[in-house]
Protein backbone atom coordinates (compact mmCIF):
# COMPACT_ATOMS: atom_id res chain seq x y z
CA UNK A 1 0.00 0.00 0.00
CA UNK A 2 1.12 3.59 -0.61
CA UNK A 3 2.82 5.33 2.46
CA UNK A 4 3.26 8.58 3.17
CA UNK A 5 6.60 8.77 4.96
CA UNK A 6 8.49 11.42 6.36
CA UNK A 7 11.78 11.76 8.56
CA UNK A 8 13.42 14.60 10.23
CA UNK A 9 17.04 15.72 9.38
CA UNK A 10 19.38 16.79 12.38
CA UNK A 11 22.41 18.48 10.91
CA UNK A 12 25.14 16.47 13.38
CA UNK A 13 28.36 17.97 11.67
CA UNK A 14 30.76 15.07 10.47
CA UNK A 15 29.40 11.84 8.74
CA UNK A 16 30.43 8.66 9.42
CA UNK A 17 30.13 5.38 7.59
CA UNK A 18 28.70 4.23 10.32
CA UNK A 19 25.68 6.89 10.01
CA UNK A 20 25.21 5.96 6.16
CA UNK A 21 25.12 1.97 7.06
CA UNK A 22 22.80 2.77 10.26
CA UNK A 23 20.09 5.61 8.68
CA UNK A 24 21.36 7.60 5.35
CA UNK A 25 21.28 4.23 3.01
CA UNK A 26 18.29 2.60 4.76
CA UNK A 27 16.52 6.04 4.03
CA UNK A 28 17.71 5.96 0.36
CA UNK A 29 16.56 2.45 -0.02
CA UNK A 30 13.33 3.52 1.52
CA UNK A 31 12.79 6.64 -0.99
CA UNK A 32 13.58 4.30 -3.98
CA UNK A 33 10.37 2.03 -3.30
CA UNK A 34 7.71 2.65 -5.54
CA UNK A 35 4.45 4.18 -4.19
CA UNK A 36 5.96 5.80 -1.49
CA UNK A 37 5.46 9.26 -1.53
CA UNK A 38 8.74 10.45 0.85
CA UNK A 39 9.38 13.93 2.59
CA UNK A 40 12.85 15.17 3.71
CA UNK A 41 12.33 17.97 6.64
CA UNK A 42 16.20 19.71 7.48
CA UNK A 43 14.51 20.27 11.07
CA UNK A 44 16.14 23.77 11.84
CA UNK A 45 14.20 25.26 14.41
CA UNK A 46 14.27 21.99 16.25
CA UNK A 47 18.53 22.93 16.04
CA UNK A 48 17.74 26.13 17.86
CA UNK A 49 17.09 24.29 21.25
CA UNK A 50 21.00 23.65 20.74
CA UNK A 51 22.93 25.84 18.32
CA UNK A 52 23.04 29.50 18.62
CA UNK A 53 24.90 30.54 16.24
CA UNK A 54 23.27 32.15 12.98
CA UNK A 55 26.31 31.17 10.98
CA UNK A 56 26.80 27.84 12.08
CA UNK A 57 22.74 27.06 11.67
CA UNK A 58 22.83 27.63 8.53
CA UNK A 59 26.80 26.12 7.38
CA UNK A 60 24.31 22.65 9.07
CA UNK A 61 21.48 23.70 6.69
CA UNK A 62 23.52 23.52 3.41
CA UNK A 63 25.79 20.48 4.84
CA UNK A 64 23.13 18.11 5.70
CA UNK A 65 21.30 18.99 2.21
CA UNK A 66 24.56 17.84 0.34
CA UNK A 67 25.30 14.89 2.51
CA UNK A 68 22.00 13.27 1.77
CA UNK A 69 21.69 14.59 -2.48
CA UNK A 70 25.54 13.10 -1.99
CA UNK A 71 24.44 9.62 -0.83
CA UNK A 72 21.69 9.34 -3.83
CA UNK A 73 18.06 11.05 -2.13
CA UNK A 74 16.94 12.10 -5.32
CA UNK A 75 14.76 15.34 -4.97
CA UNK A 76 13.10 14.62 -8.05
CA UNK A 77 11.13 11.94 -6.30
CA UNK A 78 11.20 13.28 -2.42
CA UNK A 79 10.26 16.78 -0.84
CA UNK A 80 13.16 17.87 0.32
CA UNK A 81 12.22 21.15 2.88
CA UNK A 82 13.38 23.06 5.69
CA UNK A 83 11.21 23.00 8.75
CA UNK A 84 11.43 26.80 8.57
CA UNK A 85 10.22 27.39 5.45
CA UNK A 86 6.52 26.48 6.50
CA UNK A 87 5.09 28.26 9.34
CA UNK A 88 2.21 25.98 9.55
CA UNK A 89 5.09 23.60 11.92
CA UNK A 90 5.13 26.55 14.37
CA UNK A 91 1.63 27.49 14.25
CA UNK A 92 0.50 23.55 14.94
CA UNK A 93 3.25 23.30 17.60
CA UNK A 94 1.41 25.31 19.72
CA UNK A 95 -1.60 24.49 19.61
CA UNK A 96 -0.44 20.84 20.38
CA UNK A 97 1.34 22.32 23.21
CA UNK A 98 -2.01 23.79 24.40
CA UNK A 99 -3.40 19.80 24.56
CA UNK A 100 -1.02 18.77 26.56
CA UNK A 101 0.57 18.31 30.65
CA UNK A 102 3.55 19.54 32.06
CA UNK A 103 4.18 16.78 33.75
CA UNK A 104 3.31 14.74 30.57
CA UNK A 105 6.38 16.68 29.11
CA UNK A 106 8.69 16.49 31.84
CA UNK A 107 8.69 13.00 31.27
CA UNK A 108 10.51 12.76 27.53
CA UNK A 109 13.53 11.77 27.76
CA UNK A 110 15.07 14.53 25.51
CA UNK A 111 14.55 16.88 28.48
CA UNK A 112 15.06 14.31 31.73
CA UNK A 113 18.15 13.25 30.11
CA UNK A 114 19.23 17.03 29.63
CA UNK A 115 18.65 17.97 33.04
CA UNK A 116 19.65 14.78 34.73
CA UNK A 117 22.75 15.47 33.51
CA UNK A 118 22.49 18.77 35.05
CA UNK A 119 22.40 20.90 32.47
CA UNK A 120 19.97 23.75 31.62
CA UNK A 121 17.09 22.91 29.45
CA UNK A 122 15.19 25.62 27.69
CA UNK A 123 11.66 25.96 26.96
CA UNK A 124 12.32 25.22 23.68
CA UNK A 125 13.65 21.43 24.63
CA UNK A 126 11.03 21.09 26.38
CA UNK A 127 8.13 21.22 24.07
CA UNK A 128 10.24 19.44 21.63
CA UNK A 129 8.36 17.14 21.62
CA UNK A 130 5.32 18.73 20.09
CA UNK A 131 6.53 20.60 17.09
CA UNK A 132 7.87 17.37 16.24
CA UNK A 133 4.16 15.98 16.67
CA UNK A 134 3.42 18.93 14.43
CA UNK A 135 5.81 17.92 11.66
CA UNK A 136 4.73 14.47 11.21
CA UNK A 137 0.72 15.16 11.55
CA UNK A 138 0.84 18.34 9.19
CA UNK A 139 1.25 15.72 6.21
CA UNK A 140 -0.91 12.96 7.15
CA UNK A 141 2.19 10.72 7.74
CA UNK A 142 1.74 7.26 8.18
CA UNK A 143 5.32 5.83 8.58
CA UNK A 144 8.28 7.65 10.12
CA UNK A 145 11.77 6.14 9.73
CA UNK A 146 13.66 7.04 12.86
CA UNK A 147 16.55 5.56 15.20
CA UNK A 148 16.18 3.61 18.30
CA UNK A 149 16.24 7.29 20.19
CA UNK A 150 13.00 8.33 18.56
CA UNK A 151 10.98 5.70 19.59
CA UNK A 152 9.56 8.16 22.20
CA UNK A 153 8.71 11.05 20.62
CA UNK A 154 6.70 9.02 18.52
CA UNK A 155 4.38 8.04 21.29
CA UNK A 156 4.27 11.80 22.47
CA UNK A 157 3.11 12.37 18.80
CA UNK A 158 0.39 9.53 18.96
CA UNK A 159 -0.53 11.22 22.70
CA UNK A 160 -1.32 14.59 21.24
CA UNK A 161 -3.44 13.40 18.49
CA UNK A 162 -5.48 11.20 20.70
CA UNK A 163 -6.05 14.57 22.77
CA UNK A 164 -6.33 16.28 19.70
CA UNK A 165 -9.06 14.24 17.99
CA UNK A 166 -10.94 13.54 21.31
CA UNK A 167 -11.40 17.29 21.97
CA UNK A 168 -11.88 18.30 18.07
CA UNK A 169 -13.16 14.97 16.15
CA UNK A 170 -11.25 12.60 13.61
CA UNK A 171 -8.56 15.14 12.15
CA UNK A 172 -5.23 14.04 12.65
CA UNK A 173 -3.65 10.65 11.58
CA UNK A 174 -1.81 8.62 13.73
CA UNK A 175 1.76 7.55 12.22
CA UNK A 176 3.93 4.40 13.66
CA UNK A 177 7.61 4.80 13.93
CA UNK A 178 10.09 2.35 11.41
CA UNK A 179 13.00 1.81 14.26
CA UNK A 180 15.61 1.51 11.40
CA UNK A 181 17.22 -1.49 12.19
CA UNK A 182 20.46 -1.08 11.04
CA UNK A 183 21.50 1.11 13.70
CA UNK A 184 24.28 -0.21 15.24
CA UNK A 185 25.89 -2.59 12.78
CA UNK A 186 28.81 -1.09 11.87
CA UNK A 187 31.24 -1.20 14.22
CA UNK A 188 34.20 1.79 15.09
CA UNK A 189 37.72 1.44 14.76
CA UNK A 190 37.75 -0.15 18.43
CA UNK A 191 35.14 -2.42 18.01
CA UNK A 192 32.17 -0.94 19.91
CA UNK A 193 29.39 0.75 17.94
CA UNK A 194 30.87 3.48 15.58
CA UNK A 195 30.26 6.83 17.37
CA UNK A 196 31.60 10.66 17.36
CA UNK A 197 31.46 10.36 20.67
CA UNK A 198 33.07 7.07 20.96
CA UNK A 199 35.92 8.53 18.62
CA UNK A 200 36.36 5.60 16.38
CA UNK A 201 34.80 6.87 13.68
CA UNK A 202 36.10 6.29 9.81
CA UNK A 203 34.65 9.30 8.20
CA UNK A 204 31.74 9.15 5.09
CA UNK A 205 33.37 12.01 3.51
CA UNK A 206 37.29 12.31 4.92
CA UNK A 207 39.82 12.17 1.94
CA UNK A 208 41.28 9.45 0.92
CA UNK A 209 44.04 10.02 3.28
CA UNK A 210 41.99 10.23 6.33
CA UNK A 211 40.15 7.40 5.33
CA UNK A 212 43.55 4.88 5.01
CA UNK A 213 44.34 6.48 8.24
CA UNK A 214 41.12 5.67 10.22
CA UNK A 215 41.23 1.85 8.79
CA UNK A 216 45.55 1.57 9.61
CA UNK A 217 44.49 2.41 13.31
CA UNK A 218 41.46 -0.60 13.98
CA UNK A 219 42.33 -2.19 16.63
CA UNK A 220 43.40 -6.14 16.05
CA UNK A 221 44.53 -8.74 18.34
CA UNK A 222 47.34 -10.46 17.93
CA UNK A 223 46.34 -13.72 17.53
CA UNK A 224 47.50 -14.63 14.13
CA UNK A 225 44.11 -15.60 12.85
CA UNK A 226 41.23 -13.02 11.21
CA UNK A 227 41.14 -9.93 12.85
CA UNK A 228 37.33 -9.66 13.71
CA UNK A 229 36.93 -5.83 13.62
CA UNK A 230 38.66 -5.15 10.51
CA UNK A 231 36.32 -8.39 9.11
CA UNK A 232 33.02 -6.77 10.76
CA UNK A 233 33.55 -3.31 8.56
CA UNK A 234 34.64 -5.27 5.83
CA UNK A 235 31.62 -7.38 5.73
CA UNK A 236 28.85 -4.39 6.02
CA UNK A 237 31.39 -2.41 2.87
CA UNK A 238 31.47 -5.30 1.10
CA UNK A 239 27.96 -6.18 0.54
CA UNK A 240 27.20 -2.54 0.08
CA UNK A 241 29.61 -3.09 -3.37
CA UNK A 242 27.51 -6.20 -4.50
CA UNK A 243 29.55 -9.00 -3.70
CA UNK A 244 29.09 -11.76 -2.11
CA UNK A 245 30.27 -13.09 1.28
CA UNK A 246 32.45 -15.49 -0.29
CA UNK A 247 34.49 -13.10 -1.74
CA UNK A 248 35.82 -12.14 1.88
CA UNK A 249 36.00 -15.28 3.05
CA UNK A 250 38.70 -16.10 0.23
CA UNK A 251 40.08 -12.90 0.85
CA UNK A 252 40.74 -13.68 4.35
CA UNK A 253 41.68 -17.22 4.43
CA UNK A 254 44.31 -16.07 1.38
CA UNK A 255 46.24 -13.55 3.65
CA UNK A 256 45.39 -15.13 7.14
CA UNK A 257 47.86 -13.21 10.21
CA UNK A 258 48.42 -10.44 7.21
CA UNK A 259 46.72 -7.74 8.94
CA UNK A 260 48.42 -4.92 6.90
CA UNK A 261 47.28 -6.44 3.74
CA UNK A 262 43.49 -6.80 4.95
CA UNK A 263 43.79 -3.57 6.19
CA UNK A 264 44.91 -1.92 2.53
CA UNK A 265 42.20 -3.67 1.15
CA UNK A 266 39.08 -2.88 3.25
CA UNK A 267 40.67 1.26 2.95
CA UNK A 268 40.58 0.66 -0.97
CA UNK A 269 36.90 -1.12 -0.51
CA UNK A 270 35.77 1.93 0.90
CA UNK A 271 37.54 4.05 -1.44
CA UNK A 272 35.56 2.59 -4.06
CA UNK A 273 32.12 3.02 -2.05
CA UNK A 274 33.15 6.01 -1.06
CA UNK A 275 34.73 8.08 -4.25
CA UNK A 276 31.72 8.49 -6.18
CA UNK A 277 29.65 10.21 -3.30
CA UNK A 278 32.16 12.47 -2.68
CA UNK A 279 32.62 13.75 -6.22
CA UNK A 280 28.98 14.36 -6.17
CA UNK A 281 29.02 16.03 -2.99
CA UNK A 282 31.84 18.22 -4.22
CA UNK A 283 29.73 19.22 -7.31
CA UNK A 284 26.61 20.70 -5.21
CA UNK A 285 26.70 24.69 -5.14
CA UNK A 286 24.79 26.10 -2.23
CA UNK A 287 23.08 27.86 -4.90
CA UNK A 288 21.54 24.10 -5.98
CA UNK A 289 20.57 23.63 -2.32
CA UNK A 290 18.72 26.66 -1.93
CA UNK A 291 16.76 26.13 -5.73
CA UNK A 292 15.67 22.41 -4.17
CA UNK A 293 14.82 23.51 -0.53
CA UNK A 294 12.68 26.46 -2.41
CA UNK A 295 10.81 23.34 -4.52
CA UNK A 296 10.32 21.52 -1.77
CA UNK A 297 8.89 24.31 0.81
CA UNK A 298 6.38 25.10 -1.87
CA UNK A 299 5.46 21.54 -1.82
CA UNK A 300 5.24 21.14 1.64
CA UNK A 301 3.20 24.52 2.26
CA UNK A 302 0.68 23.59 -0.70
CA UNK A 303 0.00 20.59 1.87
CA UNK A 304 0.24 21.19 5.18
CA UNK A 305 -2.29 24.25 4.01
CA UNK A 306 -4.76 21.95 3.39
CA UNK A 307 -4.39 19.93 6.97
CA UNK A 308 -4.40 23.23 8.50
CA UNK A 309 -7.68 24.67 6.94
CA UNK A 310 -9.35 21.81 9.00
CA UNK A 311 -7.46 22.39 11.95
CA UNK A 312 -7.99 25.84 12.36
CA UNK A 313 -12.06 25.82 11.63
CA UNK A 314 -11.82 22.77 14.39
CA UNK A 315 -10.16 24.71 17.04
CA UNK A 316 -12.47 28.38 16.14
CA UNK A 317 -9.25 30.01 14.74
CA UNK A 318 -11.09 30.40 11.27
CA UNK A 319 -14.40 33.09 11.64
N1 LIG B 1 14.06 14.60 16.75
C1 LIG B 1 14.62 14.02 15.57
C2 LIG B 1 16.07 13.62 15.85
O1 LIG B 1 16.66 14.13 16.78
C3 LIG B 1 14.60 14.97 14.40
C4 LIG B 1 13.20 15.29 13.98
C5 LIG B 1 12.58 16.49 14.06
C6 LIG B 1 12.27 14.38 13.41
N2 LIG B 1 11.32 16.41 13.56
C7 LIG B 1 11.09 15.14 13.15
C8 LIG B 1 12.34 13.01 13.09
C9 LIG B 1 9.98 14.53 12.59
C10 LIG B 1 11.21 12.42 12.54
C11 LIG B 1 10.04 13.18 12.28
O2 LIG B 1 16.63 12.84 15.13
Amino acid sequence: MKKRILTGLQASGTLHIGNYFGALKPLVDLTEQDGNEVFLMVADYHALTSVRDGELLRRYTYEVVKDYLAVGVDPEKVTLFRQSDNLYHMELGWILNCLVTVPFLMQAHSYKDKVAKGLEANAGLFTYPMLMAADIVLYDIDVVPVGEDQRQHLEYTREAVTKFNNAYGDILKEPKELIVSGVGIVPGIDGQKMSKSYKNIIPLFGSPEEIHKAVMSIVTDSSGERPMNVFNIHTVVNSALGREASYLEDLYTTHTGKYKALKDALSSDIETLIAPMREKRAAITDETVREILAKGAKKAQTEAAKKMEVVRQAIGIQL
